[in-house]
């Protein structure tokens, strides 16, 4: 059973990806991690995200990044991940360590922006998780102060904005609804509710299948 996870940033895919994975017990992974950890390597190389070559060089040094590395959850490595992640050869070149997840026994809980789409065509159910900009902005800002990170709402806003359309309107597995994917609207619902919402949506698919 495989269970895809779409959405921009911040609008709960994660902690929904994460709570599904835990109600299956199945692994889950955060293929965000994989675009960051690239951007990540490319920023301690000094390397530039305007040069396709450098950027997939980067994918060499990801092993050498710490999955716990807190940089890796920062704006900044974010903003760069979505740049580098727009390169045809750097989403190929992170692809097999994709398929090689989703294709354990027993199945696995992936979310990114194209696994419905591109990864995983053939999941068992695909929920598309979206939110307005403004409560992603909220929630990203009230997550970044809750660290002690110094932010502000009209910059996250408007970083948001600039990734959705950069995510979107790539040429390279575009950010976009799968046709057969279920639209998860979290704009108005706490998390617990998202979460409920995501599992009744999971099972109405593993019955109809
Ligand atoms: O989900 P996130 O914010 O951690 O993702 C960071 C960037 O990585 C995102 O802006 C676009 C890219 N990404 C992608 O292109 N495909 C994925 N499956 C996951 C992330």
């Amino acid at each position: 059973m495989i269970i895809a996870v779409d959405g921009p940033a911040a609008s709960g895919k994660g902690t929904i990806a994460k709570a599904l994975a835990n109600h299956y017990g199945l692994p889950h992974m955060d293929t965000g991690m994989l675009y960051r950890s690239v951007a990540l390597a490319l920023w301690r190389f000094g390397g530039n995200a305007g040069n396709e070559f450098e950027a997939l060089r980067a994918v060499e040094g990801i092993e050498q990044i710490d999955p716990g590395d807190e940089e890796l959850r920062s704006e900044t490595i974010g903003k760069l991940a979505s740049k580098v992640s727009a390169y045809p050869s750097v989403r190929e070149a992170l692809l097999e360590r994709q398929h090689g997840f989703a294709r354990q026994e027993g199945g696995a809980v992936l979310d990114g922006r194209d696994i419905g789409t591109v990864i995983c065509p053939d999941a068992s159910a695909k929920l598309f998780v979206t939110a307005t900009p403004e409560i992603r902005a909220q929630r990203r800002h009230k997550e970044l102060t809750g660290r002690g990170v110094d932010a502000h709402y009209d910059d996250i806003l408007i970083d948001i904005r600039a990734r959705d359309e950069r995510d979107a309107g790539r040429d390279a597995a575009p950010l976009v609804q799968a046709k057969d994917a279920d639209l998860l609207d979290t704009s108005d619902l706490t998390i617990e509710r998202a979460v409920q919402r995501a599992i009744a949506l999971v099972e109405a698919r593993l019955q109809a299948s």
